[in-house]
């Protein structure tokens, strides 16, 4: 099977869970590999036979349709027979269910298992129950490494490098599994991370992650280079975190006024799906000049063909096959 030339040796990473314990090596590894994805992507845009032969199952219990797509879109620009299973999660129960879900998809005999699921932890779970790799492609609040490597990877075209940005993340952190993935990401690669957003809306705990909590967006928006909107995950709350989309938008949604006292080359993004007129205002949200969001999603097919290439790659050698 023939595989790309990257430099990859140091990199051993049998699933991808999270970014939480990767180390700035291993994240520049696996940027770079990325980087040369959108080349070759922009360059031939033709398939590669990287992954012939091999089998990856996107296995969603929540829906999605950019994150599958780009994965689905991943997995066959390499080459590779992507097989799309969607689970009904009002139908699946925790525990034994998902343990049964873990055999199933075992006796398939997948190389790669992509899997996004409503519970935090679940992935790592049916990780350790599986014998091929395993991609978290959302996991609840927790994580969601494939979008922090994309949104890195947008950022580091645009600005050069990581290191010392200064990164605001603002609206629903609570919810947010980007965040979280986010802060880990811009922490171990030298960028300050603020973090914005009405109180309701912030784990008690974020400070820990070491980031400054602003609860006033033109305070927590003062000369930052990147702003990383959030949506406001409704589905996810009990209750009500906001008096109003109104006035939520008028507090925390991003719009010119408020974008003014960011630095004048400050960049917008926002991982989608985008709520228009809740947290971003739609001119600034197609801004070419300063939105980044079309070029996220170009980004996510890279990311994604990075890490179903390194991780396939370390399970010809996880075997001891040839190379
Ligand atoms: C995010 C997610 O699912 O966590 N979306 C995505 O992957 N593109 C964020 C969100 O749903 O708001």
């Amino acid at each position: 099977m023939s595989q790309s030339v990257f430099p990859v040796g140091r990199l051993r990473l049998r699933h991808l869970l999270g970014i939480e314990g990767l180390s700035a090596e291993e994240i520049t590894l696996l940027l770079d590999l990325s980087e040369s994805y959108v080349e070759q992507n922009r360059a031939r845009g033709g398939k590669s036979s990287l992954l012939r032969g091999r089998t990856i199952i996107n296995l969603f219990f929540e829906n999605s349709t950019r994150t599958r797509t780009s994965f689905e879109l991943a997995g066959k620009r390499l080459g590779g027979d992507v097989v799309n299973m969607s689970a009904e999660v009002s139908s699946i129960k925790k525990g034994e269910t998902l343990m049964d879900t873990a055999v199933t998809m075992n006796a398939m005999l997948p190389d790669v298992l992509i899997v996004r699921h409503p519970d935090s932890g679940a992935v790592k779970l049916l990780s350790e129950k599986v014998d091929c790799a395993v991609i978290n492609a959302g996991d609840g609040t927790h994580e969601h490494p494939t979008q922090a490597l994309l949104d890195a990877l947008a950022i580091r075209r645009h600005k050069k490098r990581l290191q010392g940005l200064l990164v605001a993340i603002c609206g629903d952190i609570l919810h947010s599994r980007v965040a979280r993935s986010n802060i880990h990401l811009l922490a171990t690669m030298g960028a300050r991370v603020r973090v914005v957003g009405p109180p309701t809306l912030m784990p008690t705990a974020i400070a820990r992650m070491g980031v400054e909590v602003f609860h006033d967006m033109r305070k927590g928006l003062e000369g930052v280079d990147i702003v990383m909107m959030l949506r406001l995950q409704t589905e996810r709350m009990q209750g009500n975190f906001v008096p109003s989309v109104r006035e939520y938008f008028r507090h925390y949604g991003l719009d010119y006024e408020k974008l003014s006292v960011a630095k004048p080359d400050a960049l917008i993004m926002h991982p989608g799906p985008m709520n228009r007129g809740v947290e971003i205002d739609s001119e600034v949200a197609d801004d070419v000049d300063r939105s980044l969001i079309r070029e996220q999603v170009e980004m996510g097919v890279a990311v994604r063909m990075a890490c179903l290439d390194l991780l396939t790659r370390n399970l010809v050698s996880n075997t001891g096959g040839a190379t």
